[in-house]
Order: C-alpha cells, then structure tokens, then sequence
C-alpha cells in the first residue's frame, strides 16, 4: 500500500500530512488498552501497526485468525502485548462470546476503535434477489458495533475512555446510486453513534467520528474506477487517528469536506438528475 510518501501533488494538496508526535502518543496512551476491530487488514492494521508500544495493549478483532496471529507475532516482537480474539461481528453469537472475554479482561479496556467494516457496490437492480446484502451490511457496519458497544458502554465510563468510529465522508453528502447497502448501514452506525455522543461526552467518554474520503485498501480494489482517483494512504489514516488519540478530537474530517456538504445542498437535486441521466445512458448501450 502506498505511503503518504508517495502521494502525487493533488493527494499532497487533498491530504496534508499529520505531525504525530510519537512521543506524546506514548503519554496518552500509556498503559491504556486499545480495542481495534477490523485489525487484520487496511486501516486496522497500519493502525495497529502505529499504536503498539510496551506498555500498551491491543486487542486485535477480525475474521481472519492467520493473519491476526502473524500481526501479533510481530508487535510481540517489538514488546507490545497483544491479545487476539478472530471473531465474525456480523455474528450476535460471536459477539456474545466475544463480550464475555471482553469483559474479564482485569484492567477493563480504555479505548475503542471501530473500525471493522465491508462495502458493497451493487446496482439495486443486481440486488433484487439479494436482500442478504443489506442485512449483512447491517450485521457488520451496524449491528455488530452496536452490540459491541452497548456492552462496553460501562466499562468505558469506568474509565474515562475513548470511542473512536471510523465514519466514512459519503455519509455526509448526497447519496450515490449503486452504493445502497454499504452507505445506509454506514449512515445508520453513524447517526447511532451521534445520538449517543452527548450521553457518553456527559458521562465523561470521549468520542470521535473520524469521516475519510477513499482509502487505498482492498476494500476499493473490485471497484475499477478508483484506480486512478486520488486516494489516502492507509498509514496516513493511521496517523490521524492516533493524532485524534492524543488531542482526544471529536471529529475529522478532511479539509474539503464543507464544501461537498455545501454543493450537496445546493446542487443535490442536480447531483440525482445527472446520475439518472448516466444511469439511462448506461441501460440503452
Ligand atoms: N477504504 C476506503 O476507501 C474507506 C473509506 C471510508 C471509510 N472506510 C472505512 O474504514 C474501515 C476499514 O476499512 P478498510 O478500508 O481498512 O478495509 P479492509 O482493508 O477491507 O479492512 C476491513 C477490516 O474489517 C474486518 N472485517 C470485515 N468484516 C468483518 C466481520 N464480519 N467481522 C470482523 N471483522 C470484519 C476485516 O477483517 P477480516 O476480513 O479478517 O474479518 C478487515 O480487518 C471500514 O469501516 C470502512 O467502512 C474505508
């Protein structure tokens, strides 16, 4: 995966760089114990990747046990402790089970980045037989994280801690054809997440929604028309979350956000008749 390094002028100018300082991320953080779903690939990885330290301990959630394991093999190396517990959140069962061994964990967890996720892109009309495509991507991009959470709500309070949703920027524009399944589940996690925001913020938790434009990670590898789009690395994502770690930010979102917000008011009934427009087009050829 490409680094911020090798970004061209206009990923340079989209994605200005981070300054982490590691040495700060090190107080923040220090002795903490840091939940990462989605750990074994992409953003959860390089994340994992950022945050290991000696005195931290990451706990590591994904489907995927092999490559969890080899990830841990590696941080261990370099003396962070890590636990791994490979489980499918898009299973109440699975995450029943993972719960319990959450929640015997003797120094509780402080820090909770849900990161786990899966996209679909599908026209609806390819998803007429496929109702099994908008329950998974509840089960995974919603459900999951809610039962996760509503567990972890009180240890979290217990502790002052710091929940961290990895949010992507589509939920705060116009909606886009093809994308119905990946981008209501996203949303409705999202809008869960903001409604309880004041509660947890009351009862002293911290809370940050961190909204990202493309990422390059496998997620947009099926989807040909991102090859040449400009997208963050992400190592860089990485950065901001331990940036939005130690400053304990409410929010990210990239510079240029306002301003699709802004045109998605103005010119979103434009936005719907150029894409009906396209979409016709596409069906007579
Ligand atoms: N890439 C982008 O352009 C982009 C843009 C905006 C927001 N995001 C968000 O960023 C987050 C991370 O995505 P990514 O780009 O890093 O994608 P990725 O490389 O595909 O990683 C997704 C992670 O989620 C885990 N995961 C998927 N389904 C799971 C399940 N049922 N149970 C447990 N873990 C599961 C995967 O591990 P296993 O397969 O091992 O389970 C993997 O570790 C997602 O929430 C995504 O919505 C991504």
């Amino acid at each position: 995966m490409p680094d911020s390094k090798n970004y061209s002028l206009l990923q340079h100018i989209l994605f200005p760089p981070v300054v982490l300082g590691k040495l700060r991320l090190l107080q923040a953080l220090h002795q903490k114990t840091i939940l990462i779903t989605g750990a074994s690939y992409g953003i959860g990885e390089c994340l994992a990747y950022a945050l290991a330290a000696p005195d931290i301990h990451l706990i590591l959630v994904a489907r995927t046990a092999e490559k969890l394991s080899l990830i841990k093999q590696e941080l261990k190396a370099g003396g962070c402790r890590v636990t791994i517990y490979p489980t499918d959140l898009s299973k109440p069962e699975q995450v029943d089970q993972l719960i319990e061994k959450l929640l015997q964990l003797p120094n509780g967890i402080d820090i909770v980045i849900n990161n786990a996720g899966k996209s679909i892109r599908r026209s609806i009309n390819d998803s007429l037989d496929r109702y099994h495509d908008f329950t998974r991507s509840m089960a995974i991009n919603y459900f999951g994280p809610v039962k996760l959470l509503l567990a972890l709500i009180p240890v979290l309070k217990g502790k002052q801690g710091h929940i961290i949703n990895v949010s992507a920027i589509n939920v705060l524009l116009a909606p886009a054809p093809l994308w119905s399944a990946y981008q209501s589940s996203k949303t409705a996690f999202d809008q869960w997440f903001r409604c309880v925001t004041p509660e947890l913020n009351a009862a002293g938790v911290t809370t940050t929604s961190v909204y990202l434009p493309l990422v390059k990670t496998r997620m947009i590898v099926p989807t040909a028309h991102y090859d040449n789009m400009p997208a963050m690395s992400p190592e860089h994502v990485a950065h901001i979350i331990c940036n939005c770690l130690i400053h304990k930010k409410k929010r990210y979102a990239p510079w240029w956000l306002i301003f699709g917000q802004l045109g998605s008011v103005i010119f979103g009934r434009l936005w719907a008749s150029v894409n009906t427009h396209h979409l016709r087009r596409g069906q007579k050829q």
